[in-house]
């Protein structure tokens, strides 16, 4: 293994293909963060703390610190959304503000990078055990089986290092034998949740069923969802939450129908300096991700027009779900509910970044 090279899997062309790209400098890995090599809140975040260690590759023997200020400005600017990019970039900042010699850089940049992906496997897999406790308690007061949960985008292990979050209190009631059913909504306009959270899911032999994005809300009145259960980019610290396009509509859904909706978050998702989700910053992507659409013909995947050449079209990335439709959060701390009180009640401290 070169251990100057980082490797990714290309989430881009998943579940067709599964392509392992390498990073050889910060560049690569400013460029696999905006394009959506990588995506979901917690990878971003630990991708970007890899792309400090190939940064720091790249520093010359003097003028360390100019050389990662820019390396942290250039990978800040990729994805507006997910606080994990700048909660793992201030981490490598802390961690590295006293070094003089670029090998101290160089080693402690890994070092960090290796520490947020280890802690990521066990707060996902900690966050599991949490939401596990409310598909059982579900399992245990439903006369119909399987228990029946609505994702929505990807919050799998695809998102993370491991386990997912979302994900997490699923694979989790899987291993312990509790039947289950996953309505996946599709996730336009990249359908994350068509391509990646279906793929996981069919991996460990989970059952699912894809969905239109449209489609939640009637399955809702159906008495079709027992819960839903999604991720988050950014949650702020009176509980709104915002997560992928289209969450919030499945949110009001859900609150029109008594159905629970509950949001697993790893606390580097929380964003202590917003007081309301109107303090969130919205990600507007290309348009062309609206207008275009790939698939697999079964040999290649291709880009087809999808849109009358002359319309426009806006992609905004994220939505707010304000905390008032969130039943409760699930960290690795714990469930709370989603009101400042609540996420204080498990972390006294706020910004919670072990070193
Ligand atoms: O634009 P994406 O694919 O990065 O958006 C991802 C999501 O919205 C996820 O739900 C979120 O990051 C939670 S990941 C555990």
């Amino acid at each position: 293994m070169d251990p100057e090279v980082v490797q990714i899997i290309d989430q881009r062309v998943l579940p067709h293909q599964l392509a392992v790209v390498d990073l050889r400098s910060h560049h690569d890995a400013v460029m696999a963060i905006k394009e959506m090599w990588v995506r979901g809140a917690p990878l971003i975040g630990a991708t970007a703390a890899f792309g400090c260690y190939l940064g720091a590759l790249e520093a010359p023997e003097k003028g360390l610190h100019h050389h990662m200020q820019t390396v942290y400005s250039d990978l800040h600017k990729t994805r507006p959304t997910a606080v994990n990019l700048s909660w793992a970039l201030d981490r490598v900042r802390k961690a590295v503000a006293d070094l003089q010699t670029k090998s101290d850089l160089i080693k402690m940049t890994m070092a960090v990078a290796q520490d947020i992906v280890e802690e990521d496997v066990k707060i996902c897999r900690d966050i599991g055990l949490h939401g596990l406790s409310l598909i059982e308690t579900m399992h245990h007061s439903n006369e119909r089986s399987p228990v029946q949960i609505l994702t929505h985008c990807n919050a799998g292990r695809m998102a993370t290092i491991e386990w997912g979050t979302a994900t997490s209190p699923i694979y989790h009631a899987h291993e312990r034998g509790i039947p289950l059913h996953i309505w996946v909504d599709e996730t336009r306009p990249r359908n994350q949740g068509a391509r990646i959270t279906a793929w996981e899911l069919g991996e460990r032999g989970i059952p699912h069923t894809v969905i239109a994005d449209n489609t939640g809300g009637l399955l809702m009145r159906q008495g079709k969802v027992d819960l839903c259960l999604v991720g988050t980019d950014r949650t702020a610290s009176n509980g709104d939450v915002a997560n992928k396009i289209g969450t919030y509509l499945k949110a009001l859904a859900a609150h029109h129908n008594n159905v629970p909706f509950y949001v697993a978050l790893p606390s580097s998702s929380i964003d202590w300096n917003a007081s309301s989700g109107d303090d969130i910053p919205i990600e507007e992507r290309d348009p062309e991700e609206i207008t275009h659409i790939s698939g697999f013909d079964g040999e290649v995947i291709r880009r087809v027009q999808l849109t009358p050449g002359e319309s426009a079209a806006l992609n905004l990335g994220f939505d707010i779900t304000p905390a008032e439709f969130v039943t409760a959060l699930i960290t690795e701390r714990g469930i709370c509910p989603a009101s400042e009180q609540g996420i204080r009640s498990l972390f006294p401290e706020g910004n919670y970044c072990p070193t």
